[in-house]
């Protein structure tokens, strides 16, 4: 069996050896070494020479959860199966990185900062908590693991996706007919929604505005899904109280951004959910076995949705 590696970056040493480990029959190739031919090819963010090079005969493995950059290759085979990442121990990064801001958020940690900040001691009333709804923005594998997680807290929690769902606890809310319902009962709006044609820009000041005042937005998802001026216009003018923010339309946040600076912005560089290279490879390894066993591949991504 032939495998192709693409993985940038410094950690290719380490993809390459866990790929060996999991896979010991595999001939395996790093790019830009590459056999024109693969049976699989597992790749993160490839340049478009990749698949102007080589056609994997099998299936094509991406290295993340999200696949929005794979699918604007424009020299992507269309006619090979595309697999992505489901959790592979990105879930419970992402439940620790939600569980921290909504948390912060509702014990009101950034106006003690600032009191602390005066030299004052004034404690606050508690806030109601049958007031303060999370809501899911994408309700897949992430957002259902945040909603375990966030389950013992006793927020009302509710979610908002394309086909509606039913888990215990959770008020499922599906396409754009039931988004204002879920907007004007969300105190916390957390985004885990793919970026996909029907998703970019989906933040707006249309939909931001919607929220009740002094909510919250933790987006943990993709850049593109937030128009960025609307969200800070909205944090000026006082109707939003804060956004913790992991991912940007450019990466690295460019140094000029206004959310570096923005008080009621909280930046992290992309970290809510780091790729893990032995669960990762254990996925796909676990993937390329059914396959090989005749077996209907699992985590196809759907072209047509694009996720
Ligand atoms: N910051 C990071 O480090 C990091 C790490 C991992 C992933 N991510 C991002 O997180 C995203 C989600 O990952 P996941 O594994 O949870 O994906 P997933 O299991 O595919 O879940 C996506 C959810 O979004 C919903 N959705 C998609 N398009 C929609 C639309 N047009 N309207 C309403 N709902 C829509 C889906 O609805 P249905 O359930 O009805 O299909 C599903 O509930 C990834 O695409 C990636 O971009 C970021």
């Amino acid at each position: 069996m032939k495998v192709l590696l693409q993985m940038p970056g410094r950690d290719v040493e380490a993809w390459r050896a866990a790929v060996a480990s999991a896979l010991p029959e595999a001939e395996i190739a790093v790019w830009p070494v590459a056999p024109a031919d693969p049976d699989y090819a597992l790749v993160w963010r490839p340049p478009a020479e990749l698949f102007a090079r080589v056609r994997p005969a099998k299936a094509i493995f991406n290295l993340g959860a999200g696949v929005d950059a794979l699918l604007a290759v424009p020299t992507l085979p269309r006619d090979v199966p595309v697999i992505r990442l489901a959790d592979a121990g990105m879930a419970e990064q992402m439940a620790e990185y939600v569980t921290l801001a909504v948390l912060r958020a509702y014990r009101e940690m950034d106006a003690y900062a600032e009191q602390q900040r005066d030299v004052r001691w004034q404690p606050r009333p508690r806030l109601a908590k049958r007031e303060f709804g999370i809501g899911l923005m994408g309700f897949g594998v992430l957002g259902q693991a945040i909603a375990a997680a966030l389950a013992p807290f006793g927020f009302p929690l509710a979610s908002w996706s394309r086909t509606r769902k039913s888990v215990d606890g959770v008020t499922s809310h599906v396409g754009s007919a039931e988004l204002p319902v879920f907007l004007t009962t969300t105190k916390v709006l957390v985004c885990t929604l793919p970026a996909t044609p029907a998703t970019t820009g989906i933040l707006d000041r249309g939909a931001l505005s919607q929220l009740p005042q002094g909510a919250h937005v933790v987006n943990i998802a993709r850049g593109d899904l937030v128009v960025d001026a609307d969200l800070i216009a909205l944090l000026d003018s006082g109707h939003l109280a804060g956004a913790t923010l992991d991912v940007f339309a450019t990466e690295p946040l460019p140094v000029d951004h206004a959310f570096w600076h923005h008080p009621r912005v909280a930046v992290t560089p992309h970290v809510s959910a780091v790729t893990l290279i032995r669960e990762s490879v254990a996925q796909v390894a676990a993937g390329i076995r059914r396959i090989e066993k005749g077996e209907p591949a699992v985590g196809v991504v759907d072209r047509h949705r694009g996720y």
